[in-house]
């Protein structure tokens, strides 16, 4: 390992924490939004590839691909094609934006629209590196209370009045309204017209994150995107880290051209790799659906596994929002259980999994829930890393007593 330079005397003032060094992955991994490695359609990447690369190879000689700063021509024309057909988006590929992971387009919004002081208005639950992000922006976050069906309405009708009345106007409202990160809601189509009704109204844009919405299990019947019933007013972003791999980094954008040509000015990186762009277009180009179907078939049975695993390790100690798609479970346990503390404990047992505090506006709200991944481990791992999870927690709080119907010693 290399030695210390001194450089830290150096270093520039306000930056953010050091990383630390990557220590392994653990034996039972619930955390962040790993894909299964067993669904990555290998051969037919390849093959994709193979065929791209043969017919188009030559544009690796240009910068952006001879095809301008948005992106993989072959690759826009498939995000408008699968927009149209899945979540009612019509749109043409110049409304379109490819960007590094959906994560990019967090970091360019908040770039564009957002000054030290500003307001913005988030889900109370929410993904928890864009909390980060827009505190780093040094916005001001006013929670938007959430229940079993995503975002309340009356909820943000009276946070949009109290900010009229106080003469601030929100910089955006972000929503992750298909299969809401961590709580996995769909917001129902009524929900939508109100919430673009009174976004409109207020003169508030909406920032919509549709991260995992080719992960619903009736697509293509889920609710159209909130884009689709007021495209002047949202900003809408997707990514193919949920459906092929996040180690691809390859994400869209789609906004007017008032906004993409802002964010285009803030990027600092070029478009992602033009390989990537290609393959993902190649292969979802006639494999799209097929694909889905075969994954979320697959993604099904381990949220069947982790259900029933809870349900054997922790018995009525669990309390499990229901969701119809994705790859998260968001899981409460008793008011006595702090998952913070269960962490480390749980890590030496080789198990990982996301703190409820992480994914919340206000910490303490969820300071008994945890946010757990089933999409990466296998269902034997899934099995035996909630046995050794409620060992753990048993033995930290005394929660859960019993465990297959059998009294914990
Ligand atoms: C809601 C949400 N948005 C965006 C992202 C960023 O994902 P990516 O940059 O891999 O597309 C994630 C990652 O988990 C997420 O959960």
């Amino acid at each position: 390992m290399s030695a210390d330079t001194g450089f830290a005397d150096l270093f520039a003032k306000g930056l953010p924490d050091p990383s630390p060094r990557f220590a392994g992955l653990p034996k039972y991994n619930f955390v962040g939004g790993h894909g299964d490695p067993r669904q990555v359609p290998v051969e037919e990447l390849a093959r994709a590839a193979s065929n791209v690369l043969m017919r188009e190879g030559d544009k690796l000689a240009w910068y952006g691909m001879s095809q301008g700063p948005q992106g993989y021509l072959g690759l826009r024309q498939f995000v408008c094609d699968k927009l149209g057909s899945h979540r009612a988006i019509k749109i043409v590929p110049d409304d379109v934006l490819i960007t590094s992971g959906s994560g990019q387009s967090l970091e360019l919004i908040n770039r564009v629209f957002i000054n030290p002081g500003d307001t913005v208005i988030v889900e109370e639950l929410t993904y928890g590196a864009m909390v980060k992000k827009i505190r780093a922006a040094g916005a001001k976050i006013v929670g938007l209370p959430l229940d079993e069906q995503g975002l309340r309405t009356d909820a943000l009708e009276n946070i949009l009045k109290d900010l009229k009345a106080k003469g601030v106007r929100a910089k955006y409202i972000y929503t992750i309204p298909t299969l809401q990160n961590p709580t996995g809601s769909v917001l129902p189509l009524e929900r939508r017209q109100q919430t673009v009704a009174l976004a409109r109204a207020y003169g508030v844009p909406i920032f919509e994150d549709e991260c995992y919405a080719d992960l619903v299990w009736t697509l293509p019947n889920s609710p159209p995107a909130l884009y689709a019933l007021d495209p002047a007013n949202t900003i809408h972003i997707g990514s193919f880290s949920k459906t092929l791999g996040p180690a691809l980094r390859v994400g869209y954008a789609v906004a007017s051209w008032e906004v993409l040509s802002r964010m285009i000015g803030c990027r600092t990186d070029g478009v992602p790799g033009a390989i990537d762009q290609m393959v993902v277009a190649e292969y979802f180009r006639t494999e799209f659906d097929a694909h889905i179907k075969k994954l979320t078939g697959t993604l099904r049975e381990k949220h069947d596994v982790l259900i029933e695993a809870l349900a054997k390790e922790f018995g009525t100690a669990v309390e499990i929002t229901p969701t119809t798609g994705g790859i998260y479970l968001w899981v409460k346990l008793p008011d006595a259980v702090d998952v913070t503390k269960l962490f480390a404990p749980a890590a030496k047992a080789g198990v990982a999994f996301n703190p409820g505090p992480e994914w919340a506006c206000d910490p303490n709200s969820s300071k008994s829930h945890m946010r757990l991944c089933y999409a990466l481990p296998s269902k034997d791992e899934i099995r035996e890393g909630v046995a050794q999870l409620a060992r753990v927690c048993f033995e930290q709080t005394g929660i859960p007593a019993r465990s297959g119907n059998v009294a914990r010693a």
